[in-house]
């Protein structure tokens, strides 16, 4: 499959795009700060928060999976069998309860993920979310492959 090219300037605080890369959908999300806040909150009710095993290139590192923190590069397929997660930024909607600070639900199985594809404990998905390969040609332009 070719690279995919995402201009990520026009990006809203909060708002997700979906992009399709090896016929994969590949979620880019601009994550402000309160979003960043609460990834690092989450750091203890995560399976695997600084991803040691490796769901991501070697040089995705730490606990938010991105080169530049503020902007998510995730393929948005669940760990479990594949499905489609929901994303679900909102804090602590009816149907996901009090302890939800924004994150990615699976529908098909009930699996959570916080902001940064980490699956939290007890969930039928084994393993963070993948996030693929990827690099910045510039500030704004980044390229997926
Ligand atoms: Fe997502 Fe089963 S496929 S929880």
């Amino acid at each position: 499959g070719a690279p995919v090219t995402v201009n990520v300037s026009k990006l809203e605080p909060g708002q997700q795009i979906t992009v399709e890369w090896r016929g994969k959908p590949v979620w880019v999300i601009r994550r402000d700060k309160a979003m960043l806040e609460n990834i690092e909150k989450l750091n203890e009710a995560v399976k695997d928060p600084q991803s040691e095993t490796p769901q991501q290139p070697p040089y995705i590192e730490g606990i938010y999976r991105a080169l530049k923190p503020e902007i998510a590069v995730i393929v948005g397929l669940c760990t479990h069998l594949g499905c489609v997660p929901s994303y679900r930024p909102e804090v602590a909607p009816a149907d996901l309860g009090e302890n939800w600070l924004g994150g990615l639900f699976c529908p098909c199985h009930g699996s959570k993920y916080d902001l940064a594809g980490r699956v939290y404990d007890a969930q039928p998905a084994p393993l963070n979310l993948e996030v693929p390969p990827y690099r910045y040609d510039d500030d704004t332009t980044l390229t997926i492959g």
